[in-house]
């Protein structure tokens, strides 16, 4: 631990945006845990690791209390100044073929673990004058066909955070933020032998091109810092114009 070093809680923190946040808040100082489902793929992003099953973590109140009491540990002496809820969940499907546990699984990982997480680290949170930053999506706003679960559940977050910036008032920060396309070894291998596919995807963004996780990180560098200090409440969009373009034949 390095004099004023604060710690971050980063879930998913194996998936392509995750790892990104990891390496990007160690690389600015930070005391990293990672969190997601399995083994760490590179141990070197994080300065401790623990695996949380999200949907076990929601429903099992022994589960809650023994991860948080691990993570309190791993942090020590050190202050939590930022939990990060990034992991998420994405059942594709048409309505008809939607199931109420595929529902109850995107809503529990998606919107109900990022509040239940919220509310186990308010008193740390609270006590270092951190924040939470929960990662929503432009799906929040605007969709596309099979995204039903995805979409619903990300426009729950984007509502969670704004409501508890409300109820939370100057005791702890809340933000969205929220991406488009971003190129992740999952998103980049769904296009690999698809060149035309990953330009069009591309070309639908103003800037021509999607993000890369870097630039997600970097947004929530300055989220999760003094610097944004009256900021609570928002939905910061890192879109690259997607959201303000009207999809009319010209
Ligand atoms: N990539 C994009 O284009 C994009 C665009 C907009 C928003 N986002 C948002 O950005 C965030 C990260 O996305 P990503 O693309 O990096 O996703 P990803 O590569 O699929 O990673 C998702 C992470 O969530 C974890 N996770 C999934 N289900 C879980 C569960 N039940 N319990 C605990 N952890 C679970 C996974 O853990 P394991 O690896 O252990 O399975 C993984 O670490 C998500 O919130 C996503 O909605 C992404």
């Amino acid at each position: 631990m390095s004099v004023g070093q604060n710690a971050v809680l980063v879930t998913g923190a194996r998936g392509g945006i995750g790892a990104a946040l990891c390496r990007g808040f160690k690389a600015a100082g930070w005391f990293v845990i990672g969190t997601s489902q399995g083994t760490p793929s590179d141990p070197a992003l994080y300065d401790h690791y623990v695996k949380l099953d999200m949907s076990a973590f929601v429903k099992d109140a022994d589960a809650r209390a023994a991860f948080i009491d691990t993570v309190k540990d791993m942090c020590g002496n050190i202050p939590l100044k930022a939990l990060i809820n990034n992991a998420a969940v994405q059942h594709l499907g048409q309505t008809e073929t939607i199931t109420s546990e595929v529902m109850q699984e995107s809503f529990n990982v998606n919107t109900i673990g990022p509040f239940l997480l919220t509310q186990g680290f308010l008193q740390a949170l609270e006590a270092s004058k951190g924040s939470v930053l929960n990662i929503g999506s432009v799906h929040a706003r605007a969709t596309k066909p099979e995204f039903v679960p995805y979409a619903t559940t990300k426009a729950a977050l984007h509502g969670l955070t704004r409501a508890l910036a409300v109820d939370l008032g100057g005791r702890v920060r809340v933000n969205t933020l929220a991406p488009a396309a971003t190129a992740t070894p999952m998103l980049l291998a769904g296009f690999e032998g698809r060149e035309e596919a990953f330009k069009e995807l591309a070309a639908v963004h103003p800037v021509d091109r999607i993000a890369q996780p870097e630039e997600i990180c970097d947004a929530a560098l300055f989220l999760c810092s003094d610097n944004a200090s009256f900021v609570t409440g928002s939905s910061f969009y890192i879109d690259g114009g997607i959201l303000s373009r009207l999809h009319d034949p010209v």
